[in-house]
C-alpha cells in the first residue's frame, strides 16, 4: 500500500562544450545543461520496503537504506543508476519505506550525465519527502560525494550542471562556477551512438600518457585551456565562425590524445560536410557523444547523422533542479 504523498524531483542532463579531460588537469571548462531530465518520483510504502522502478530502461529491483544492498528483481547483477539512488538515499539520511519512480529522457550512456540527474533530482526529492530544504550548494556538494562513492573518481561538472542548469564555465576545482550569460537557443546538435565510453579508463589512459609524455601532453591541455577561454569569449559575443573554428580544434586535440573513435569521426565530420561550422567529440570519448555548431543546418545535420546513429537539437536548460 501506497500513502498518496507524492514528491517528485527532476534535474538536466549535461553536455561539455569545451575542456573535457583537460578539466581533470586543472584546466577550465564550458559545459551547457541539456533540456532533457531526470524525473524522480517518491512514495511511502507501509510495508516499510524501498522499491525503485526506472521506466525506459527497464530496471527495478529492492534497496536496502539501512543495510546498503540492493537486489534486482530480475536477479540480474546489473545495477547502474540504482547505486547511485541507494547513495544518495543514504546521503539524505532517508529511511527504508519508499516506492521511488524514475523517467527519464536523457539517453543513458552517451555521456548527457544521465546518472549525475538521477544522483541531483534524488537528493532532491528525498530531502524534500523528509520536509528538509537545501540549497542547491548542498545539492550539488551532496550529489558529487555520490558520484565519488559511487564512480571512485569524477569532476563535479556534471552534478553543477544538473543543479544549477544553464551554461556553466568552471574550474576543475568547482571553486570557481561562473554562470555565462549566452542565449539558451545556442544553434548546437547532439549526435550520439549507442557504443558507450568508459569515463575511468579513458581518463586513465590519458592519465599514463601524461606520465611517460609530459612534455607532448601538457602542452596539449595547454592549448585545450586556450581554446576554453576563447570560445568563452566567441560564445559571449555570438561569434559563430570563431565558436565552430575552436570547436574543430578541439577536436583535433581530443583525436591526439587518443579518446576519439571512428563512430564519432563518422558523425564529426559528417556534420562538417552538411553545414556545420565547427563539431567536436563531447565527454570523455570512446563513445558516447558528439556537438556540432550548425546555424541555420539543423535539419541538415540531424537527418544525416540520423542515417545512421541519433542526433537532436540541442536546447539549453536554464532550470536546474527542481520540484515538480
Ligand atoms: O563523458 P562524461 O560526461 O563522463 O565526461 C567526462 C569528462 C572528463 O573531463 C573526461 C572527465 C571528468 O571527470 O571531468
Amino acid at each position: 500500500m501506497l500513502n498518496p504523498r507524492n514528491v517528485t524531483a527532476s534535474a538536466p542532463g549535461k553536455t561539455i562544450l569545451f575542456g573535457e579531460h583537460a578539466v581533470v588537469y586543472g584546466k577550465p571548462a564550458i559545459a551547457a545543461a541539456v533540456d532533457k531530465r531526470a524525473y524522480v518520483s517518491i512514495q511511502e510504502r507501509e510495508d516499510k520496503k524501498t522499491h525503485v522502478t526506472i521506466n525506459n530502461i527497464g530496471i527495478s529491483g529492492f534497496l536496502n537504506i539501512e543495510q546498503g544492498t540492493i537486489e534486482l528483481d530480475n536477479g540480474e547483477n546489473n545495477e547502474g543508476i540504482l547505486k547511485y539512488v541507494l547513495i544518495a538515499l543514504m546521503k539524505t539520511g532517508s529511511k527504508d519505506g519508499l516506492e521511488i519512480t524514475i523517467n527519464l529522457d536523457i539517453p543513458v550512456g552517451a555521456g548527457l550525465g544521465s546518472s549525475a540527474a538521477v544522483t541531483v533530482a534524488t537528493v532532491k526529492a528525498a530531502s524534500s519527502f523528509k520536509y528538509v530544504k537545501l540549497t542547491r550548494d548542498e545539492i550539488a556538494k551532496l550529489a558529487y560525494q555520490v558520484e565519488l562513492i559511487v564512480q571512485g573518481s569524477a569532476s563535479p561538472i556534471d552534478t553543477i550542471l544538473s543543479t544549477y542548469g544553464g551554461i556553466v564555465y568552471l574550474s576543475r576545482d568547482a571553486e570557481k562556477i561562473i554562470k555565462l550569460d549566452i542565449d539558451s537557443e545556442i544553434p548546437l546538435v547532439i549526435g550520439y551512438t549507442s557504443k558507450r565510453g568508459n569515463t575511468g579508463k579513458l581518463v586513465e589512459s590519458v592519465r599514463l600518457k601524461t606520465e611517460s609524455n609530459p612534455q607532448v601532453m601538457i602542452p596539449l591541455f595547454n592549448s585545450m585551456e586556450a581554446l576554453t577561454n576563447g570560445a568563452r569569449e566567441a560564445l559571449t559575443s555570438g561569434d559563430h565562425k570563431m565558436i565552430g573554428e575552436f570547436m574543430n580544434i578541439n577536436h583535433g586535440l581530443l583525436d591526439a590524445i587518443g579518446v576519439n573513435t571512428d563512430e564519432l569521426s563518422k558523425m564529426v565530420y559528417i556534420a562538417r560536410k552538411k553545414g556545420a561550422l565547427g563539431s567536436k567529440l563531447t565527454g570523455a570519448g570512446g563513445g558516447g557523444s558528439m556537438i556540432a555548431y550548425c546555424p541555420g543546418k539543423f535539419k541538415e545535420v540531424i537527418e544525416s547523422i540520423n542515417e545512421f546513429e541519433n542526433a537532436f537539437k540541442l536546447k539549453i536548460s536554464t532550470d536546474g533542479v527542481r520540484l515538480e
